[in-house]
C-alpha cells in the first residue's frame, strides 16, 4: 500500500512544484501545452524543453525515495503500448478467434464429421501411454483456463462488463487474474514434458510433404501415409513448443514485473504475450475440434489411450505398421515363441 502511496504522491508533488509548466502533463490524457508543431520557429523555451525529454523517451521528475521508476511522469512510448492494448490486440485477437471458428463452421457444413471409412474394426492399440495422456491434460486444461481468462482481460469489458455489472465483473476478473498467475506454472510444466515426450516423432520429413499435398485427406476420402504424428499434427506439435515458450516467458516476465527488464522490455513483453496468445487460442480452437467432435475416433487417443485399429490405418498407416513390425519381433524375441517356433 505504502509503496503505491508515496510514488503517487511524489508524482502529485512534482507536478505541483517541481515542474516546469510545459512539463505538467495528465498521464493518458492530452499533453497540456503541446504545440501541434512543438519544433515550430515559434517554440517557447518551455516547449522545446518539453520536446528534448520526449526525445529522451521519458518526463521524469524529482523523488526522495530510492525507486527510479516513481519518477517518471510520461514514458511517451506507453501510448503506443495503451494503443496496442486497447485496439490493435483486440482487432488481431477478435479476427483472429472469430475467423477460425467461421472456417471451423465452413468445414463443418461442407465437409461434416469425417467417419472411420472402414468403420470400426472392434480391435483397438494403444496410442497414449498415462504419463502422455496426463502431460496433455495438465498442458490443456491449465491452457483453456488461461486463454478464457486472458481473452476476459482484453474483450471482459465490452463484452462481459456490460452483461453483469462492474462488481461482479470486478470479482471474477481479480478471481481469473490469479488462476492467470498460478496456472501459468503447470502450463509450462506442461509443455516441457510434451516437448520432451514428443519431439522424436515430430521432426519434419518428406513424408509430411506429401501428406501436405493431400491437404490431409480433409476434403476428400484420401488417406496418405503418415507415421505417429502426421504434417498438421507436427505444427499443432510446434505452435505448442514455440508458441508455449513464447507466451510462457513473456508471462514470467510481466508477473516478476522490472526484475529482468525495463519499461520498454515490459510493453514489449506484453505485445508478444498478446499478440502469440490469441494466434496460439485460434490455432488451438482447430486442434480440439478435429481432436473431439470433428474426428471420429480420434478423442479416445486422449481419452483411454486406446484407438481403433482401423482408425489408426486410416490416419497413422505407416505407425500402425511400425507398432505391428514391434509386436511381431517382441514376440519373436521372447524364449517361449523361439520354443514354439522351433518346435
Ligand atoms: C481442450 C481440448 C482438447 C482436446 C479435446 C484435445 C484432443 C487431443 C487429441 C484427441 C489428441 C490426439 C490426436 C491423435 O491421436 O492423433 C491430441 C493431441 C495433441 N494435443 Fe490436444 N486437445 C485439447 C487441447 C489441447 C491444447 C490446449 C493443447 C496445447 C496447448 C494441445 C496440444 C496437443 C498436442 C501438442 C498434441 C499432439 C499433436 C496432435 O495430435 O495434434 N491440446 N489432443
Amino acid at each position: 500500500m505504502i509503496a503505491r502511496i508515496l510514488p503517487a504522491l511524489a508524482v502529485a508533488c512534482a507536478l505541483a512544484f517541481g515542474l516546469p509548466a510545459a512539463a505538467q502533463v495528465q498521464m493518458g490524457g492530452p499533453v497540456v501545452g503541446v504545440p501541434t508543431n512543438p519544433v515550430s520557429p515559434t517554440a517557447t523555451a518551455d516547449e522545446l524543453e518539453l520536446e528534448k525529454a520526449l526525445t529522451r523517451g521519458r518526463i521524469g521528475g524529482r523523488i526522495s525515495i530510492p525507486d527510479e521508476q516513481a519518477s517518471n511522469l510520461v514514458q511517451p512510448a506507453g501510448r503506443d503500448w495503451r494503443t496496442f492494448h486497447n485496439r490493435t490486440l483486440t482487432w488481431v485477437g477478435g479476427i483472429a478467434v472469430l475467423g477460425m471458428l467461421g472456417i471451423i463452421a465452413m468445414f463443418y457444413a461442407t465437409r461434416g464429421r469425417i467417419e472411420i471409412d472402414a468403420g470400426r474394426s472392434g480391435r483397438t492399440i494403444q496410442r497414449f501411454n498415462l504419463l502422455e495422456r496426463s502431460a496433455h491434460w495438465m498442458t490443456a486444461g491449465s491452457f483453456v483456463v488461461l486463454a478464457l481468462t486472458g481473452l476476459n482481460l482484453t474483450f471482459g469489458r465490452w463484452l462481459i462488463l456490460p452483461l453483469i455489472g462492474p462488481e461482479a465483473f470486478a470479482t471474477i476478473t481479480l478471481w481469473g487474474k490469479y488462476a492467470h498467475n498460478y496456472l501459468s506454472f503447470p502450463f509450462t510444466l506442461g509443455v516441457v514434458l510434451l516437448f520432451l515426450l514428443w519431439v522424436k516423432d515430430n521432426i519434419p520429413n518428406g513424408r509430411d510433404v506429401g501428406w501436405l499435398k493431400a491437404a490431409g485427406g480433409l476434403f476428400g476420402h484420401d488417406h496418405p501415409a503418415a507415421g505417429r504424428f502426421n504434417a498438421g499434427q507436427k505444427m499443432v506439435f510446434w505452435i505448442t513448443v514455440i508458441g508455449g515458450t513464447l507466451v510462457a516467458v513473456s508471462g514470467y516476465v510481466l508477473i516478476f514485473p522490472f526484475w529482468a527488464t525495463d519499461i520498454a522490455g515490459q510493453q514489449l513483453a506484453h505485445i508478444v504475450h498478446g499478440v502469440i496468445s490469441v494466434l496460439m487460442i485460434a490455432a488451438m480452437l482447430g486442434h480440439i475440434y478435429i481432436g473431439s467432435v470433428g474426428m471420429e475416433g480420434a478423442f479416445d487417443a486422449m481419452g483411454s489411450g486406446q484407438v481403433d485399429v482401423n482408425w489408426a490405418r486410416e490416419h497413422h498407416s505407416l505407425w500402425v505398421e511400425d507398432e505391428m513390425k514391434k509386436a511381431r519381433e517382441t514376440i519373436a524375441g521372447t524364449p517361449g515363441a523361439r520354443t514354439q517356433g522351433a518346435d
